[in-house]
């Protein structure tokens, strides 16, 4: 493989759909002449359309997905002395989500092949304390939804998702953020959807939650300078909430173009030294927000890509039970050695839309020449 001139950008936000740029601009003038810049139309708006986009019957925008899983789990009467079981691997943001509710997380460990939770490791976090299980789609992929909601809803439990890197992974036809109490949203940047700042949502068909979610986001205001409960401020936009929706136009094609490239590296990666995680049964269940790689060896490839101009990431290296803040909190009784493991292997390979085929293919050739 020969050194390219220009590297390969894990994120490049430079070359978006046609004609967008001047829709964003477009948007962003009717923002400014509105005079109205915090939750007003377009806000309602970009609710509207976020919460048909996911089927549910309610979106409510926020400051950002942390707050959108506080509010949420808030919002449905989680608090202190209340347990949330999740997992280790994922963005630092759900535990404190989790924690800034008032609730206590605990950690159940991940499969392997998949990288996401494991239902049987789950089973054993469960006690007479626990009242939400909150799933992460990790890296743009459902799973198991059906199977995990049966059982959430045997032992009388809330089922809640953070859908941070999962716009519109679906399982069975059904959406992610659907499935449950209510789904989680991030709009950072980097993401499948995202603004050009911090954003969120919240995404629920249960009226009397969404109700309390849109006071906890604004000081717990009920009426105007009637505040019935503490809340907190984490209102979008209006100039996010246009961006969004503008934004939203072209989530779908850019879904097609992730899948594309996706299906190239897995067709294309042949080396003994580099795994990929397991395909998922329906093409549906994968927006592939992240495309992972797991080697032994992963500070080796990560250095070899590297020199061959192509930039990576690794999501995550430390798994939150080995985070200062988090060594303490309660989990699965046999350890979370899946996670750990997955933290020390896992690399994440340019993958967004903005990748030419040339680029994908030079990425691939860089992955098979990699040699321990
Ligand atoms: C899985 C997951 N959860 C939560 C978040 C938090 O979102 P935000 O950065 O908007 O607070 C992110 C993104 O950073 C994420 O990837």
């Amino acid at each position: 493989v020969r050194k390219p001139t220009s590297p390969v950008f894990f994120n490049d936000f430079s070359g978006s759909p046609e004609g967008e740029r001047s829709r964003l601009l477009e948007s962003i003038e009717r923002v400014i002449d509105s005079g109205f810049y915090i939750l007003g139309p377009e806000v309602v708006e970009f609710e509207t359309n976020w919460a048909n986009y996911c089927g549910t019957d309610f979106a409510v925008g926020v400051a950002s997905g942390l707050d959108a899983i506080e509010i949420g789990l808030r919002s449905m009467g989680v608090g202190p002395g209340d347990e949330v079981i999740t997992t280790p691997m994922t963005a630092i943001a759900t535990i404190i989500g989790i924690s800034r509710s008032g609730a206590t997380p605990v950690l159940a460990d991940i499969e392997p092949s998949t990288g996401l939770l494991d239902l049987e490791s789950v089973k054993r976090c469960f006690s007479a304390s626990t009242k939400v299980v909150l799933p992460v789609h990790l890296y743009g992929r459902i799973s198991g939804m059906k199977v995990l909601s049966d059982w959430a809803d045997s032992v009388g439990v809330g089922l809640v998702e953070d859908c941070s890197q999962a716009h519109g992974a679906k399982e069975v036809g059904v959406a992610s953020g659907a499935w449950s109490k209510f789904g989680a949203f991030s709009f950072y940047p980097t993401k499948n959807l995202g603004a050009i700042g911090d954003a969120g949502a919240l995404v629920t068909s249960d009226l009397a939650l969404a109700e309390k979610a849109r006071q906890i986001r604004n000081y717990g205001q009920t009426n105007r300078y009637v505040h019935a409960i503490e809340g907190i401020n984490s209102r979008l936009d209006e100039l996010q909430a246009a961006i969004l929706t503008v934004k939203l136009a072209s989530l779908n094609s850019m879904t097609v173009r992730r899948r594309e490239i996706a299906e190239s590296y897995r067709s294309g990666i042949d080396n003994p030294h580099v795994r990929l995680l397991a395909p998922a049964p329906d093409a549906e269940n994968d927006v592939h927000h992240l495309f992972v790689v797991l080697s032994r060896n992963r500070a080796g490839l990560q250095e070899h890509l590297t020199e061959l101009g192509i930039q990576t990431l690794i999501h995550y290296p430390i798994p939150a039970h080995m985070q200062t803040p988090y060594r303490n909190l309660a989990r699965d009784p046999r350890g979370l050695g899946n996670a750990e493991n997955h933290a020390q292997t896992c690399l994440s390979l340019p993958a967004g839309p903005h990748l030419e085929d040339e680029e994908v293919g030079r990425v691939i050739a860089a992955v098979n020449s990699f040699a321990v």
